[in-house]
């Protein structure tokens, strides 16, 4: 089983006097270990595609399929449980809590999937070590830079050891230098088997990605590498 995402006919319309239309008839297949950027201009549905890849929200028609499982047969703890196992989210805004030590937050990632309490703390060290943050697991976000507040929110996302991980805007908040770094993580996280998907308006981060798929009003292109 290789194909970690399968989109068939997926749509999705937030009703409303008109209903908007964000995702259109959108068919994708991402397979294990690829490295997929997702760009197109504001309020081209990038995010409300995102939110449905990660079980956060759920196709009005079509069908989607992760990890081979069809979401929409699925009731509602299930696809929990899947997102809580298989996916992790990065934002653009870090949303760490502020007065929680390092270690701490990425221990939050832990306590949604049922991870055992007994090995939350290793988990989460292991991840901190894993994005370059063992020597900060006792600051407070506070004590950290942008750059490395995004790693631990990285950390937070892949100590639950998914398969998917899904960024919005990773970088929108960074210079360019802390992103280049950050790519370097993602190009390791991806050696390591991950399966990256990346929203990014940055020429810079879709550069890195191996596949583009550009959104436009609802629809999705896959770009052909020149
Ligand atoms: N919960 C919602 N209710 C109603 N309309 C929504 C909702 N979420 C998104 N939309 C609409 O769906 C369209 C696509 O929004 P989406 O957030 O997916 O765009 P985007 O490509 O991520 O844009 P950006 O680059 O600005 O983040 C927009 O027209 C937006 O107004
Ligand atoms: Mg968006």
């Amino acid at each position: 089983m290789n194909r970690v995402v399968e989109l068939e006919g997926v749509s999705r319309t937030f009703p409303g006097t008109p209903p908007v239309e964000a995702v259109r008839h959108v068919d994708l297949d991402v397979e294990a270990g690829d490295y997929m950027a997702i760009v197109g201009p504001s309020g081209s549905g990038k995010s409300t595609l995102l939110h449905i890849l990660g079980c956060l929200d759920r196709p009005t028609s079509g069908v989607y399929r992760l990890l081979g499982l069809d979401t929409g047969s699925l009731s509602d703890g299930l696809r929990t449980s899947l997102r809580g196992s298989e996916v992790g989210f990065v934002f653009q805004a870090f949303h760490l809590l502020p007065y929680r030590s390092v270690v701490e937050n990425v221990m939050t990632g832990l306590i949604y999937n049922r991870t055992p309490r007994r090995v939350r703390r290793r988990w989460a060290r292991e991840a901190l070590e894993r994005v370059g943050l063992g020597h900060r697991m006792d600051f407070t976000p506070r004590q950290l830079s942008g750059g490395e507040r995004q790693r631990v929110a990285i950390a937070r996302a892949i100590a639950t050891r998914p398969t998917l991980l899904l960024c919005d805007e990773p970088t929108g908040n960074l210079d360019s230098k802390t992103t280049e770094s950050l790519l370097d993580l993602f190009d390791e996280l991806r050696t390591d088997g991950l399966t990256l998907v990346i929203i990014t308006h940055e020429e810079l981060v879709s550069r890195r990605a191996e596949r583009r798929v550009q959104m436009i009003d609802g629809t999705l292109i896959e770009q052909v590498a020149s």
